[in-house]
């Protein structure tokens, strides 16, 4: 088994074949959201920049198979965690539905699904329905002994009683979308990943739900910003990529030359 490793391929042959069993620490997935379609895009929107909606080959599953492969990785997933291990999983409305079966079918106990609040979040262009402005994170553990570190979840969260004190966190988190300095371009200035991940979000999943040493595995990496916070704090990291595309770009970022 390697650490701090990225390992190339499919999560689910890989987490299957190359992954020790009851071995992980703490899961964070941000799995296809199967919600790619159409390549809908609003050039010149003169609050934010272009908006380019996601449309990804790796993004495209029929909604038969989907369940499918949501089975199949979370499954992996279970079986590669420690008993006392958490599961992190990013959905939208697209598929959280699938992901929440699924972690009901492995008897996972789900402790918090968090709200998370995109602040910049982009416009509706067909003007039909409301704004889209959310995301969720469902937190679920495999038994019982999972990590919360409580009093890091009052130090890091930006929200404070009204007399400055520190105060418990809630399940709703206000994070923009990735822009300025965090987001990954490339030289002609446009997103390397469509779906980068805030830095935040990671932070505060990282180091409430493990501690220093702990194993952070992430089966679908992208841009690598899981195995980033995971290596600023401390932690190991195993990332799955299949896209090398991708890999390359995460491996640029954690600086591992080749
Ligand atoms: C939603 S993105 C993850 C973005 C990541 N959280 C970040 O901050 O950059 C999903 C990623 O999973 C990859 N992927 C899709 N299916 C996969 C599979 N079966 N095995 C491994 N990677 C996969 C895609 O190439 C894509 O980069």
């Amino acid at each position: 088994m390697k650490f701090n490793t990225i390992y190339k391929g499919d999560c689910i042959e890989i987490l299957n074949k190359d992954i020790e069993k009851n071995l992980i620490d703490l899961i964070f997935a941000d799995p296809p959201y199967n919600l790619s379609g159409n390549a809908l895009k609003w050039v010149g929107n003169k609050t934010g920049g272009d908006w380019n909606m996601v449309n990804e080959n790796w993004d495209k599953i029929p909604d038969a198979e989907y369940l499918k492969f949501t089975k199949n990785w979370i499954g992996n997933c279970y079986n590669v965690l420690k008993k006392s291990g958490s599961i992190w999983v990013a959905s939208s409305y697209h598929n959280i539905a699938e992901i929440i079966i699924t972690l009901k079918r492995f008897n996972f106990k789900i402790n918090n699904i968090i709200t998370w609040y995109k602040t910049n979040a982009m416009p509706n262009m067909t003007k039909r329905v409301f704004t889209h402005s959310t995301e969720f994170v469902i937190w679920a553990v495999k038994g019982s002994g999972w990590t919360f570190n409580y009093e890091t979840a009052k130090e890091i969260n930006p929200e404070k009683q009204k007399n400055g004190e520190i105060k418990q966190m809630r399940d709703l988190w206000e994070i923009p979308l990735v822009q300025g300095k965090e987001r990954i371009r490339g030289e002609d200035g446009k997103a390397l990943h469509p779906t980068q991940k805030p830095e935040e979000m990671l932070k505060r999943i990282i180091l409430i739900c493990s501690k220093e040493g702990d194993i952070v595995l992430d089966p679908f990496l992208g841009s690598g910003t899981t195995a980033i916070i995971a290596q600023r704090f401390g932690r190991k990291w195993i990332g799955i990529e299949k896209e090398k595309k991708y890999v390359k770009i995460a491996e640029k970022r954690l600086c591992i030359k080749k």
